[in-house]
């Protein structure tokens, strides 16, 4: 597993550096959210009823908006677009995206399930988008056949360990030390069936 779903959120293996996005406002509009208005701003944009805050499969086509998206999100450890397109040349990889500014990207293999990361921009918390790319990636990997699915959370991390006990993870395991000195990761799993 590579422990990238984490508040730290350490880019993939071998995932070449690039400077992050320039803002969250600037990530293209996936296919299908044509509808909506471009954001104004990273800080104030109006989410019209519904659609923006909906999760829509990603692909390695999404992976500059993915890419802003998750430095609008982690902007201590943004991945670059490279990075996140890399992922997608591995099958096993799929991903939801919410264009209002949310990502999840997972991978599911041999009846496990992995999520990668999860990140929701900052202007765009606490109105179930993360929630919602969760439980979109947690029927894709049932759908592959996974079992189990299972992550890998910083022990200071307060709001992702809430929503993830919300979706019915449990603590399985810490990891000391795996994000640096004294600073804890924690396994948690949830059975798919
Ligand atoms: C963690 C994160 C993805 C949550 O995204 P979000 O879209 O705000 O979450 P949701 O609105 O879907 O929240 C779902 C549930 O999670 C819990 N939750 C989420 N954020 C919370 C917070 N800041 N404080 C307390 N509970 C929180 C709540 O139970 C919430 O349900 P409720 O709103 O009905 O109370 C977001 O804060 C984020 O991107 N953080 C930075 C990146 C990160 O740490 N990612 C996780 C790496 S493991």
């Amino acid at each position: 597993m590579t422990g990238a779903g984490n508040g730290d959120n350490s880019a993939p293996a071998a995932a070449p550096d690039q400077p992050a996005p320039a803002g969250a406002q600037d990530w293209p509009a996936p296919a299908g959210a044509q509808d909506w208005p471009a954001p104004a701003g990273a800080q104030d944009w109006p989410a019209p009823a519904g659609a923006p805050d909906q999760p829509a499969p990603a692909t390695a086509a999404h992976a500059a908006a993915l890419a802003a998206i998750h430095a609008a999100a982690f902007q201590d450890d943004p991945w670059s677009e490279a990075a996140i397109a890399t992922l997608f040349e591995n099958p096993t990889t799929f991903g939801f995206i919410a264009p209002a500014g949310g990502l999840v990207l997972a991978r599911a293999v041999a009846g496990e399930a992995e999520i990668l990361t999860i990140g929701v921009a900052a202007t765009a918390r606490r109105r179930g988008i993360a929630r919602a790319l969760l439980g979109a990636a947690l029927a894709e990997a049932r759908g592959r056949g996974a079992e189990t699915v299972f992550l890998e959370v910083a022990a200071d991390n307060d709001a992702a360990i809430r929503l993830y006990r919300a979706c019915l993870f449990r603590p399985a395991g810490r990891r000391r030390d795996y994000y640096g000195p004294g600073r804890d990761a924690l396994l948690f799993t949830r059975p798919l069936s």
